[in-house]
């Protein structure tokens, strides 16, 4: 097992990335408030890893309920998150109730959102288990729910107590989500790290492959790049921004096909290489780069190029965009490969020489 740490001062937490890591209970049962627990997950997830789990932490003395939620983006919205909180009074949650997240990003961001809203505030521990929620939504405290007019547009910054990343749990995802996990993957080298790009490219086919040492490397790294910028700008007030790399035309593009038609990595994928055709249009990358971003992407078997959706389509759901700022867009760009700058400097026409090409 390795573990670091997410340095935020009193609110710092460990993650554990490893096999075997959802029967260690004794990873968990140090940072509950009280032996109680309450695991969120969802209905595909739930036969695959809820009764080992709840075993192991029945067997440090934790009492634990549940509730299973229906599976899928589509669901991450107000009423699906009101059937955590009908869970929670039913079953007389208290104030030092751990909350339990159990599987990918949409279960990690709503049961996140409601432990932030329940009681104004319980505890809670994320273990996730897709490739992405391990690399990045269950680090860094962003929590929340779709709007049908934008993404992740309702939610609260609140950190876990602990992430438990066990990479066993991988092997039962399907390949298209490990892609859509790489993609996040690919996103750390491409704004903060050439030489772990350079390793990604070099080490595709085994991340693929699920090869143990290059798998917990990959998450490691990552979890350390995101620890940093995190600890560094919790709350996005600048530095933060950059791990959105891809995700203003990815989230245009989720929400204008309609969520869950494409992957949430999947959007990012192909939102990625559309920042670096804009980087290359404001001179900072040259083709080659452009070249080699299409083709790691690629390589990790998710999409280069954008949905055609209208260019109004597209403008409407980039303004919803939380970077924009006085209804301005701003964009995460590359100035090389390995370093990304925020900037408001893409034209509407590049914008649309880039997505409508
Ligand atoms: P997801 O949660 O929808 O999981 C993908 C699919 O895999 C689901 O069907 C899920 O039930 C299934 N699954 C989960 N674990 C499995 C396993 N071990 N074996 C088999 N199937 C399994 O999607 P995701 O890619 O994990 O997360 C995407 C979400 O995360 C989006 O809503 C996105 O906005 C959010 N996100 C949040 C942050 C953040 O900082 N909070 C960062 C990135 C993404
Ligand atoms: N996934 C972007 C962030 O956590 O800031």
């Amino acid at each position: 097992m390795q573990t670091l740490t997410v340095d935020l001062g009193d609110r710092s937490y460990p993650i554990h990335i490893g096999p075997g890591l959802l029967d260690r209970a004794e990873l968990v049962a140090p940072h509950l408030a009280q032996k109680r627990a309450m695991v969120v997950t969802n209905t595909t997830v739930a036969p695959l890893y809820l009764a080992r789990l709840t075993a192991a932490l029945e067997g440090a003395g934790v009492a634990v309920a549940n509730v299973v939620l229906p599976d899928g983006e589509a669901y991450k919205n107000w009423e699906t998150l009101n059937l955590v909180f009908d869970a929670l009074l039913a079953g007389r949650a208290e104030r030092k109730t751990t909350l339990i997240a159990l599987g990918g990003g949409v279960i990690g961001d709503m049961t996140g959102f409601a432990a932030a809203c329940y009681q104004r505030g319980v505890p809670f521990v994320q273990i996730p288990t897709t490739l992405l929620s391990q690399v990045d939504s269950s680090v860094g405290g962003k929590t929340g729910i779709n709007h049908p007019l934008g993404k992740n547009m309702i939610g609260a910054f609140y950190q876990p107590k602990v992430v438990l990343a066990d990479t066993d749990t991988l092997k039962t995802l399907p390949a298209r989500e490990l892609s859509a996990g790489l993609a996040e993957v690919i996103k750390y080298g491409l704004i903060r790290d050439a030489a772990f790009l350079a390793w990604l490219e070099a080490n595709m086919t085994k991340l693929r492959a699920l090869d143990p040492a290059a798998i917990t490397h990959a998450i490691h790294r990552s979890c350390e790049i995101k620890a940093q910028v995190v600890a560094e700008d919790e709350r996005e007030g600048g530095l933060r921004a950059i791990l959105n790399l891809g995700h203003t035309f990815g989230h245009a593009i989720e929400s204008g096909m309609g969520y869950g038609t494409w992957l949430h990595g999947e959007a990012v994928a192909a939102g990625m290489v559309l920042a670096a055709m804009a980087s290359q249009r404001l001179g900072w990358l040259d083709a080659a780069d452009v070249a080699r971003t299409r083709a790691i992407v690629r390589a990790a078997g998710l999409p280069d190029a954008a949905p055609e959706l209208p260019f109004e389509t597209w403008l409407e759901y980039m303004g919803h965009d939380k970077k924009v700022e006085g209804g301005r867009l701003r964009f995460v760009l590359l100035k090389k490969l390995g370093e990304a700058v925020i900037t408001g400097d893409v034209s509407e026409a590049v914008l649309r020489e880039i997505l409508t090409r």
